[in-house]
């Protein structure tokens, strides 16, 4: 589709509307489409690089306002590569970071001052003198003065030549949340809900997050001379189609950009999709009619007229601007409808690993061989619960033999008081037994509390105190396996190594963990694969375990089960699948939902979001109802994977 003059389009040369084609029309901010955020992000890098030896011939500098996020990691990573490899200097550069926690020391692990000096200040070769960041320690009576001198100082610089923006899913840029004006300058502001729930992981539960930070306004930011805002990501893509093809409005700040002259998204695949041309392409020009097409269109009509599919005729189709389907088929809107209800109705099935001895013609999974066996992949341990607990009780109900495979500890998301509650307990055991044979289990027990105090509440934790959460976690993790009816051995645990010695935001797969993945695979070879991640952002735990999959499937091409295996994805903690996307759905009566949500309870590190999950398999429920089919209490969606 359009992806194609985007993608040669050079990225700061962004010229507002002028370049829009008929496709891009819903669009107000011109938006490039990448197919993932490493090409994006070299091919800004290249530019940014570019521009900084063009200007540094000139004798000028080049004023770069920074983002912090996971967003701009890999564009940092690869400024990094540059100036190692390819001799690009920082020397004639000034950064302006737009914003900082408010009350975090610059040395907190989680500052932005910390985050930027790890992520690229520590790399290259920029003065420290013309690095500024917002400070988060400047006394409560002295912030205003500082945001003043802040904007001068920007000033003085001349101003900015490009800023950097990622964009939060409650569509700030900077921290400029819901409620910004267009003309706020740099200030204090408070931090909306949804912004510290994702920043909860970062800093060991939503109690840590700071309530407040210090950012650039909207007006500041606008006052650059170029601005390009990348997201990667499902879960950005309905923020960016609101910024995108939205009203401009402070309940939305990105939306802003659509007002400068010279702005650019810069976004991958998934952060797209639900950009008109990509969501509803028939909306904006000739579209191929081909299956897939299709059903994505009758499913959306149906539901934009909140008509069951079978009720749709063909007025409806001509006056949505889905015309052209009928035309294209000289079908008439009834056959449609059948075709599109009868897809729909034999992607339900009861039996997730194949129905045996049935007629399998239509059903989404074979029904030989039987029982089967099954590998669940489950990226932290809480995942495989939450996007498909209900499917891995049935199963194991249904005689399969089921191995769940938890690919990190997810010790980076154990509270203190967790790892300290057991220490005490060992110790407190130890001291009523009054026998000398605990004397080791004290030990370790008295280490534990001493690292957990010595690093204050958000230091690192060593090595030691990790162990001890991943271990927590593993109890927690076959205790709701248990809930789902899986014996102690289905379970196995992989403690990938990216994850154990990295944090949040900064995770990097390496080969030894793509290995662990092959391991498991030619040890188990197995005849069907559940995974999750493709569409997450890519510096999540998520998106990482699924590469290593992805890679180790690759490179497993010759092997011989893989002619048999079948590749399911599910959605744990990213946007759930749509009715047109999903190929096997799973029903789920109240009981079962019930047992899912106990299994996801085992677990004393879960948020909100994740006891929510039963929500959105009701919801997917309603929306096969309201198309037609039977009523569910709740449904589980798998899409059949890229990988055959
Ligand atoms: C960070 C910033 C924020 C982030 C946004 C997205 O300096 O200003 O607007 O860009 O919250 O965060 P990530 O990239 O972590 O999804």
């Amino acid at each position: 589709m359009s992806q194609q003059p985007s993608s040669s389009a050079s990225i700061l040369e962004a010229t507002g509307q002028k370049h829009l084609t008929q496709e891009e029309r819903f669009e107000k901010v011109r938006t490039l489409v990448r197919p993932d955020s490493e090409s994006a992000s070299a091919a800004l890098a290249a530019e940014v690089a570019a521009l900084v030896r063009s200007r540094e011939a000139e004798g000028r500098d080049t004023v770069l306002g920074l983002a912090t996020g996971s967003t701009p990691v890999p564009f940092y990573r690869e400024l990094i590569r540059l100036h190692r490899e390819e001799g690009l200097s920082f020397r004639r550069v000034v950064t302006f970071n737009l914003d900082e926690y408010y009350g975090l020391p610059r040395d907190h692990p989680e500052s932005y001052f910390r985050f930027m000096r790890d992520q690229l200040f520590d790399h290259v070769d920029l003065d420290p003198d013309r690095i500024h960041l917002p400070d988060g320690t400047v006394p409560m009576d002295a912030v205003y003065r500082h945001c003043l001198d802040y904007e001068q100082r920007i000033a003085e610089a001349g101003g900015l030549d490009l800023q950097i923006l990622g964009i939060g899913r409650t569509g700030h840029i900077g921290f400029n949340e819901p409620g910004s004006a267009a003309d706020s300058r740099t200030r204090m502001i408070t931090l909306d809900r949804v912004t510290r729930q994702d920043a909860a992981a970062d800093f060991m539960g939503m109690a840590n997050v700071p309530r407040s930070a210090i950012t650039m306004g909207v007006g500041t930011i606008l006052e650059a001379k170029r601005l390009v805002l990348m997201a990667w990501g499902a879960n950005k893509s309905a923020i960016v189609r609101e910024a995108v093809e939205g009203a401009v409005s402070d309940q939305v700040s990105a939306s802003f950009l659509q007002t400068h002259e010279n702005a650019t998204f810069l976004v991958d695949g998934e952060a797209s999709a639900d950009l008109t041309r990509f969501r509803f392409p028939w909306l904006v020009g000739p579209v191929e009619w081909d299956a897939p097409m299709k059903k994505r269109a009758v499913v959306w009509l149906a539901r934009k007229l909140d008509k069951p599919v079978l009720k749709l005729v063909d007025e409806d189709y001509n006056e949505s601007g889905a015309g052209e389907l009928l035309a294209s088929t000289s079908e008439a809107a009834y056959e449609v409808n059948i075709d599109i209800f009868n897809q729909v109705q034999h992607t339900i099935t009861g039996w997730p690993g194949g129905k045996p001895g049935a007629d399998d013609s239509r059903r989404p999974e074979r029904s030989q061989p039987h029982p089967k066996r099954v590998l669940v992949l489950s990226p932290e341990p809480a995942d495989a619960f939450v996007g498909m607990g209900g499917t891995l009780a049935r199963l194991r109900e249904q005689g399969h033999e089921v191995k769940v495979v938890f690919q990190t500890s997810g010790n980076l998301r154990v509270a203190d008081i967790a790892a300290l509650n057991f220490a005490r307990v060992v110790l407190e055991m130890a001291e009523s037994s009054h026998s000398p044979e605990w004397e080791s289990q004290t030990a370790y027990a008295r280490s534990i509390v001493e690292a957990i105090d010595a690093k204050g509440e958000f230091g690192i934790d060593p090595e030691l105190v990790r162990r001890l959460k991943g271990l927590i976690l593993r109890g927690e993790a076959r205790d709701a396996a248990s809930v789902c009816h899986l014996r102690y051995h289905d379970s196995e645990f992989l403690d990938l190594p990216f994850y154990e010695s990295g944090r949040f935001r900064r995770f990097r797969l390496g080969e030894e963990d793509v290995r662990a993945l092959v391991g498991v695979l030619e040890s188990f070879r197995p005849h069907s694969v559940f995974a999750t991640g493709e569409a997450s952002d890519p510096s999540t735990p998520q998106a990482i375990t699924y590469r290593a999959f992805a890679t180790a499937w690759d490179s497993l091409a010759e092997a011989d089960f893989r002619a048999d295996c079948r590749v399911w994805l599910y959605r744990g903690r990213d946007r759930p699948f749509e009715a047109h996307e999903i190929d096997m759905a799973v029903p789920m009566s109240p009981d079962q939902l019930e047992d899912k949500v106990e299994s996801i309870r085992r677990f004393m590190s879960i948020n909100e979001a994740d006891l929510n999950a039963p929500t959105r398999n009701r919801e997917i429920a309603a929306t096969y109802d309201a198309l037609g089919l039977a009523e569910y209490e709740g449904i589980e969606a798998f899409r059949r994977g890229p990988q055959g």
